[in-house]
């Protein structure tokens, strides 16, 4: 166990079910936690699926307590995750964009994905858990392997993990903005299937809101949507 700075602790672990859950526990101490482990063995990604988390990747999930955060900000917490994942990729000398909202691709294959799970008190937010999958040395299934990536596979070498770990720690001290997550924003201009309750509806991908809804064109005309309510399919 680590004092990160005065206020966050960062433990890292072996191995555990899931990060996110790991600190989820652990908020009734009402302190800021990180915890990082090597490897995850239920995993848990957006909208109920399973994250593939087998050792050699980054697992990692913070946990932060917030005074006054407006609840209409909460799309900032996501920016800051994405941004400091694209930022540290960069770093390595990866290019990689946003597939809004919350994965990060390279090459049009996911690399990362992220998990945001906020606590709220009336209108504000009062507690966050960020928690990040970085795919960099692990091996992945064989049925991610059309649709999934890692920094390895990328970069054609492989990647210390602890550094990895510790650059992205860094980026996601930093602040960022609307503007920031943009630069990253990917397949803009692309035509994608909108998977909307049981529909599935073409368009083209436009851009992203100050509030983090998503900007489509639709045959029925141009749409604001929030990551609630629409999954994005993008072509192969
Ligand atoms: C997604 O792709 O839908 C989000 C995946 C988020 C995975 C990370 S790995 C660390 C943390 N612990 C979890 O169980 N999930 C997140």
């Amino acid at each position: 166990m680590y004092e990160m700075d005065e206020e966050t602790t960062w433990i890292c672990l072996e191995e555990i079910g899931s990060t996110n859950d790991y600190v989820k526990d652990r908020r009734s101490e009402k302190r800021n936690i990180t915890v990082t482990a090597k490897r995850q063995t239920g995993g848990r990604g957006t909208k109920g699926r399973s994250f593939s988390s087998e050792e050699g990747g980054v697992y990692l999930s913070q946990l932060k307590f917030y005074e006054n955060l407006p609840a209409k900000n909460a799309f900032t917490i996501m920016l800051t995750a994405a941004v400091a994942v694209c930022e540290t990729l960069r770093f390595y000398g990866l290019t990689s964009l946003v597939k809004w909202p919350n994965d990060i691709h390279v090459n049009r294959k996911k690399i990362c994905g992220i998990l945001i799970e906020n606590t709220f008190s009336g209108d504000k937010i009062s507690s966050s858990v960020v928690g990040i999958g970085l795919n960099v040395n692990n091996p992945l299934p064989d049925e991610l392997l059309n649709i999934a990536t890692t920094m390895s596979k990328e970069g054609g070498k492989a990647y210390s993990v602890e550094e990895v770990t510790e650059r992205l720690l860094g980026e996601l001290s930093k602040q960022r903005t609307i503007e920031e997550y943009r630069r990253y924003f990917g397949y803009a201009g692309e035509r994608v299937t909108l998977l909307i309750g049981d529909e599935r509806v073409p368009a083209t991908l436009l851009s992203v809101s100050d509030e983090g809804k998503l900007r489509v064109e639709t045959a029925t005309g141009e749409r604001l949507l929030s990551s609630a309510e629409v999954s994005v399919r993008i072509e192969e």
